[in-house]
């Protein structure tokens, strides 16, 4: 069959199906010169390779897109990364937020949530609610999504190590609003090996950790269906210095330690992996990055495939949220910050993301302001309703320089992960150090040749000025850090002590032992057990991680 007689089945066959439960936005997509853009553009010419390497949006290997439809059916949703202080003011930012047409909600957790301590540690002091939400006890998270009802908006967490625990917290919230676990729809991040290796916000050894990771896998295909277990990051990878082939080879290796990891853990590989989320940096190489998703998704349903045999559709292909470079922001002329997260959301969207966030222009200076956060968010929506490139998928392809960009990008990566392999695997790599190592050459390299000016930074080594810093910068006072404790006082004042007591034993037991810990760690969160007395029930079990210093 030529393409276009496969076009014309794909057509016939997977669209017409998936039209007639998700319509796409209009019947027909035209420019303003009403030319027709058709959904998806394919060679009137031979092409060698073009099933393998290409194929159809939402067919295998899902180079072109996870969706038969993608932007045309429905626009990435628009995720803005967001959270400081105490959970009444990331409530009141979440409301703006979705009131300013954000389409679903990412919650950013202070660093003692992210590492289990409570607010009133001593290791807390200085950072509660920082750089992300306080949360203590169940009453908080009852704060945070007042007035959000659960069953209508999916929910990001941004939280690894305590991940378990702030799951079962959202479940419980949920329960209260009335909403079962099965209508809840969200993302734990719950991708601990990327903190070993770039990010830093380990608690437990990794066999313990993979152990609470696979717990909610398990617990999530039989009770939350609808949740994505764990959001496996690049993200902080290239935050970290990597280049691109190392930010999919190292996520994708991740990817398959997790995927093994499940298996040893009993479950079959159709069973979770369809929940297995994804979650990528934008950078400012345009073309670099859409070439770079485009050969993650390749690579990622070869693997599942092959290695893995998943024969459901769903556990080939790679979804993922991709969050605009953090790094590339420059504290000098912060404005200029608006055109590279412009560019780099063109990138995410040309190379067919699920879900986005973008940064605002402020972020190299402090948490970003309401009016920052309105611009970064009209950013999206600009590229989605005015621009254009939403309305065919995968617009670059054949593209000479793309799909040879996507090629060597895969070849790379896949050329990481034997290695990787070859070294038994991510985990053992990571206590190795080989990733670290790998991201840390890549970074220095990057530093030097903006030092030696080989590489411009428009505003930082070329076109500078001499201008005061901004002005009503965002600032969380150590107000908070007293508030909090007053409300986590409050807290243990008024639960059931000895139902706390109880819980917390069991869970001892259960820790040492090997049954499945989330029901009970739900049991403990519903009597307000807090955040740091469950973590500390672990840390006692487990012990803690001791990082592998790479030079
Ligand atoms: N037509 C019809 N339906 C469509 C469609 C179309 N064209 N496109 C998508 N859909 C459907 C999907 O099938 C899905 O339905 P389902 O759940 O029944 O399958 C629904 O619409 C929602 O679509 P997606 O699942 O694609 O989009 P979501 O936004 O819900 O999920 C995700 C995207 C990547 C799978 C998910 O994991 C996610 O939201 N991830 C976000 C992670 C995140 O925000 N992380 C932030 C981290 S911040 C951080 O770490 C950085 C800090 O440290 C600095």
């Amino acid at each position: 069959m030529s393409i276009a007689e496969k076009k014309k089945q794909w057509t016939d066959t997977k669209v017409a199906k998936f039209l007639t439960r998700s319509p796409e936005r209009y019947e027909k997509f035209l420019t303003t010169s009403n030319l027709e853009i058709e959904r998806v553009f394919t060679p009137d010419f031979d092409y060698p390779g073009y099933d393998e390497k290409l194929g159809f949006p939402g067919s295998y290997p899902y180079t072109r897109g996870v969706q038969p439809t993608m932007y045309r059916g429905r626009f990435w949703t628009m995720r803005q990364y967001a959270g400081f202080g105490n959970a009444k003011e990331s409530n009141e930012r979440y409301k703006y937020l979705l009131g300013a047409g954000q389409t679903g909600l990412s919650i950013a957790f202070d660093l003692p949530t992210q590492m289990g301590y409570d607010s009133d540690a001593a290791m807390s002091q200085g950072e509660v609610g920082k750089v992300g939400v306080a949360i203590d006890s169940l009453a908080d998270v009852e704060v945070l999504f007042d007035g959000i009802p659960l069953d209508k908006v999916s929910t990001s967490m941004t939280v690894n190590s305590t991940a378990a625990i702030l799951l079962c917290m959202y479940i419980a919230v949920a329960e209260k609003q009335g909403v079962s676990a099965d209508k809840i729809s969200g993302t734990i991040q719950n991708d601990i090996l990327k903190e070993y290796m770039a990010r830093g916000t380990y608690i437990y050894p990794p066999k313990e950790s993979m152990r609470l990771i696979t717990d909610i896998f398990a617990y999530c295909k039989d009770n939350v269906p609808k949740w994505n277990t764990i959001s496996i990051s690049g993200y902080h990878i290239r935050e970290a210095g990597s280049s691109a082939v190392q930010e999919v080879a190292f996520t994708l290796a991740d990817g398959i330690a997790y995927v093994d990891a499940a298996i040893k853990a009993g479950l079959d590989v159709d069973d979770f992996a369809p929940r297995l989320a994804f979650f990528f940096n934008a950078h400012n190489n345009l073309l670099e990055e859409v070439a770079k998703f485009r050969a993650a998704r390749r690579i990622w349903a070869k693997i599942m495939k092959e290695r893995f045999g998943a024969k459901l559709e769903k556990s080939q292909m790679l979804r993922f949220h991709t969050q605009t470079a953090g790094c590339t922001l420059t504290a000098q002329q912060p404005d200029n910050n608006i055109m590279r997260v412009t560019i780099q959301t063109l990138a995410a969207v040309l190379g067919g993301t699920q879900s986005l966030h973008t940064n605002s222009r402020d972020e190299a200076l402090a948490l970003p302001t309401e009016d920052s956060v309105r611009i970064a968010l009209r950013t999206q929506q600009v590229v989605a309703y005015e621009s254009g490139v939403a309305d065919s998928i995968d617009p670059l392809a054949g593209s000479f320089f793309v799909e040879s960009l996507t090629d060597q990008i895969e070849k790379a990566a896949w050329e990481y992960i034997e290695k990787i392999d070859k070294l038994g695997g991510a985990v053992e790599a990571i206590s190795n150090g080989f990733q670290q190592k790998e991201i840390q050459d890549s970074a220095y390299a990057y530093q030097k040749a903006i030092e030696k000016n080989e590489l411009i930074i428009v505003g930082v080594n070329k076109f500078t000025i001499s201008e005061p810093p901004p002005t009503g910068l965002l600032k969380v006072t150590g107000e908070v850090e007293t508030n909090q404790k007053k409300a986590l006082a409050e807290v243990k004042a008024k639960r059931d002590g000895a139902a706390v007591k109880a819980a917390l034993a069991k869970l001892e037991v259960a820790a040492k032992g090997t049954d499945n810990l989330i029901p009970l760690i739900l049991e403990a969160v519903k009597v307000y057990a807090t955040l740091g007395e469950i973590a500390d029930v672990f840390r006692g079990v487990f012990g803690k991680h001791q990082e592998t210093v790479v030079l």
